[in-house]
């Protein structure tokens, strides 16, 4: 569990079995050819080899250098970052390095100060959340959101809402093929559930349900807008060492039969080294590093951005409660209008 009050020292702990060899930074791919930068404040910057390959049309998302800044803080700092057709991409690094706020410019959550972002080879700087998802771009928060007070089986059907047919009269009257709709909405909700490994839970309000079932929901409620890239906000926090194991297996799954890509933001090592593809660390919000799990377990600035020159540095914060069960209300919050 990657946000309980030991995530730091495990995730720690991992980090100082990575190895202390200088990494030689080494782009999987991510960023223009010219967005390649030489380091400031000793920060490797990563390059891109130019390929010749335009970014914008290899990858199903595409951000181009996005920074983001809340007054006087950079949070994302000239970030650019790609994410390949079918892949399972990770974002990781210290508390408050800045991935959260990026996840939020990907889906349209926050808007970006500078850069572009772009799905599929369209430029989608410009549109709303809730077309982003509508778009193929689905999400789960790191602190979970759901509706409390309705089924699993309905929270999936909600998000599922804006790909029905029905409109708002044959919803009151109830027509026979808004009854079909619905019938057949609820099928394909079981089956995400049980897609995700909790069909059992299907008439279980979603407040009840244990942490990593919540998570396990929230995937199947982002699963449910047919997406073509899925972000993951720690979505194995609140899950048990079992549970974390086989959501490696799901996650793979989720790529193989699917065809989605994903992106996992993820405290635990664990999880992340065995599943990326390619891993891109943040620290103070700039890219420290981008490459392979093992180009990453033996860059000496991740370790140091973890640890400290030192290897003793305690100024990083504790993770957050990952996992925030869901409220009594079965408001959605904006948030989730937005996503749906
Ligand atoms: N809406 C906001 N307004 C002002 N500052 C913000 C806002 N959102 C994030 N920040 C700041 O931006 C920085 C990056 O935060 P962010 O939540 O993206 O980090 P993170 O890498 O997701 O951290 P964690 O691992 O703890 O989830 C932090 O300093 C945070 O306080
Ligand atoms: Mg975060």
């Amino acid at each position: 569990m990657s946000s309980s009050d030991g995530g730091l020292r495990e995730t720690l702990g991992d980090v100082t079995q990575l190895g202390s060899t200088p990494n030689s930074p080494e782009a999987a791919d991510g960023g223009r050819p010219d967005s390649a930068e030489s380091g400031v404040d000793g920060r490797v910057s990563v390059h891109e080899p130019d390929t010749g390959v335009d970014p914008v049309e290899a990858n199903v998302l595409f951000a181009d250098r996005i920074t983001i800044r809340f007054g006087g803080l950079t949070a994302v700092d000239n970030v650019s970052f790609s994410i390949p057709p079918k892949s399972v991409v990770s974002l990781i690094g210290p508390n408050g390095a800045g991935k959260t706020t990026f996840f939020n410019v990907l889906t349209g959550l926050y808007e970006a100060t500078e850069g572009a972002v772009y799905l599929d080879g369209k430029d989608i700087t410009a549109v709303k959340p809730h077309k982003r998802a509508a778009m193929g771009l689905a999400r789960t928060f790191q602190n979970i959101r759901l509706f409390g007070l309705m089924t699993a089986e309905e929270n999936v059907m909600v998000a599922m809402h804006s790909h029905l047919k029905a409109g708002v009269m044959s919803t009151i009257i109830r027509t026979p093929g808004q009854r079909r709709e619905e019938r057949e909405a609820r099928e394909t909700a079981r089956e995400l559930l049980d897609y995700v490994g909790i069909g059992k839970t299907v008439g279980e309000l979603a407040r009840n349900l244990s942490y990593g079932d919540q998570r396990r929901l929230e995937i199947a409620r982002a699963m449910a807008l047919k997406p073509r890239v899925l972000l993951l906000d720690e979505p194995t926090a609140g899950m048990n060492p079992q549970e974390s194991s086989n959501f490696n297996d799901f996650v793979y799954r989720v790529r193989d039969e699917k065809g989605i890509s994903v992106l996992l933001i993820e405290h635990d090592m664990s999880v992340i080294m065995k599943i990326s593809e390619r891993i891109t660390v943040l620290d103070r919000g700039a890219m420290i590093a981008q490459g392979t799990p093992d180009d990453i377990r033996n860059n000496q600035q991740v370790i140091e951005a973890y640890l400290g020159k030192t290897g003793t540095r305690e100024g990083k914060r504790l993770p957050k409660p990952g996992a925030v069960a869901a409220g009594p209300s079965a408001q959605p919050t904006t948030t989730e209008q937005e996503q749906a």
